[in-house]
């Protein structure tokens, strides 16, 4: 299907650019006057689709903005003739939640983070409730129980290894990346995780919650003393009292760590901005969080059906990785020209 990425009119009339995405990437085209015609192929290359249209297209005026490549035509407006951008910054930032989201923690004095398991599968991790959820192929009753670890032990490890040997074959994204760097320069406060993958620290994310434990920290379910993750991947019991080794997540009917949890109360009460990634938010207690709000929130998430009961702010619908790459970008755009114009 094609998709206006752009019109654009003026004095010489008007030019659309259509768009047809396959996977993640787009071919670009344009419209054709006489609308019978096929239109005509023009590359995968935004801005050399852009400059084909018609050369002088950022002089034009703006009158569809696929709401996808708003960030990046105006990003291409600056690089091509800043001079035009006061023409397009309308139709490219306003009503853009993803800007309005920058813009937020550009002034933002406390901002905090939730994720989900949608945060890691752009990694390669499954998560568990989407179409190729571990959920969606496995009864978590049969694995994620205290039942299933004291009277189904086989199982329960076979399905914990496997998740472990997972973590050796995959690692963290740009967008893990990115929060690390925002708390590094001063622009987020912590991460609550509900993911047991440690790629938020793997990223060098410092002040990390995770509020349903970690797959890689081993311990015995009996006596409680750690062990080694070698261990438990070989099959192997307590070498204190011979009971069974556990990764240290939370199990459905076990309470969250009290430490993770009550850091994470304590973030969600202070913060002036809390973005939630890539949770389905139907899992309690955390599930419950969001509703700790006072400041202001945002919710970035693949699905936003279950979205409406929280009262975000701002609803951003996309992935995690593709999604904080731009705010990122946008919140550097809005820092940079505040300092300029701070300078003054
Ligand atoms: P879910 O699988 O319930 O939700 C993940 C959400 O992420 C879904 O709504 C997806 O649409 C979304 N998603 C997937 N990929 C995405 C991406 N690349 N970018 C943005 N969003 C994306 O996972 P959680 O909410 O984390 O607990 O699940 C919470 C808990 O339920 C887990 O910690 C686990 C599970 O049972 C236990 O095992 C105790």
């Amino acid at each position: 299907m094609l998709e206006t990425i752009v019109k654009i009119g003026g004095e010489d009339g008007s030019f659309t650019l259509l768009g047809h995405q396959e996977g993640e990437s787009w071919s670009f085209y344009r419209l054709r006057d006489e609308s019978v015609l096929p239109a005509e192929l023009l590359g995968t290359n935004l801005a050399a689709a852009l400059a084909e249209l018609t050369p002088r297209w950022t002089r034009m005026r703006p009158i569809v903005v696929h709401p996808e490549f708003q960030w990046k035509i105006y990003r291409e407006v600056l690089r091509v003739r800043p001079e035009d951008e006061p023409l397009w910054q309308k139709a490219c930032t306003q009503n853009n939640p993803t800007y309005a989201l920058a813009h937020l923690m550009a002034t933002s004095r406390n901002t905090v983070v939730l994720t989900g398991a949608g945060m890691s599968t752009e990694s390669g991790l499954p998560d568990f409730r989407s179409k190729d959820g571990w959920w969606r192929s496995i009864d978590p009753l049969t694995v994620a129980t205290i039942d299933a670890l004291e009277n189904n032990y086989e199982v329960f490890r076979d399905f914990y290894q496997y998740r472990i040997e997972m973590l050796q074959r995959y690692e963290p994204h740009e967008g893990h990346a990115i929060l690390a760097k925002w708390e590094q320069e001063g622009l987020l406060h912590s991460i609550a995780t509900q993911n047991v993958d440690g790629f938020h620290t793997d990223a060098g994310s410092v002040r990390v919650a995770e509020l349903h434990g970690n797959l890689t920290t081993i311990r015995c379910h009996a006596c409680g003393k750690p062990a080694e993750p070698a261990s438990f991947l070989a099959d192997k019991a307590c070498e204190h009292c011979k009971g069974r080794l556990r990764p240290a997540v939370v199990l459905f009917g076990e309470s969250l760590p009290e430490h993770s949890w009550n850091q994470a109360l304590q973030w969600f009460h202070a913060a002036e901005l809390v973005i939630v990634i890539g949770t389905s938010l139907q899992v309690a207690p955390t599930s419950q969080l969001p509703r700790y709000i006072s400041g202001r929130s945002a919710y970035i998430n693949l699905d936003i059906e279950g979205a409406e009961s929280f009262a975000f702010d701002f609803v951003i619908q996309g992935r995690a990785k593709r999604t904080l790459t731009e705010l990122d970008d946008m919140l550097t755009f809005i820092l940079d020209t505040q300092g300029r114009a701070n300078d003054r």
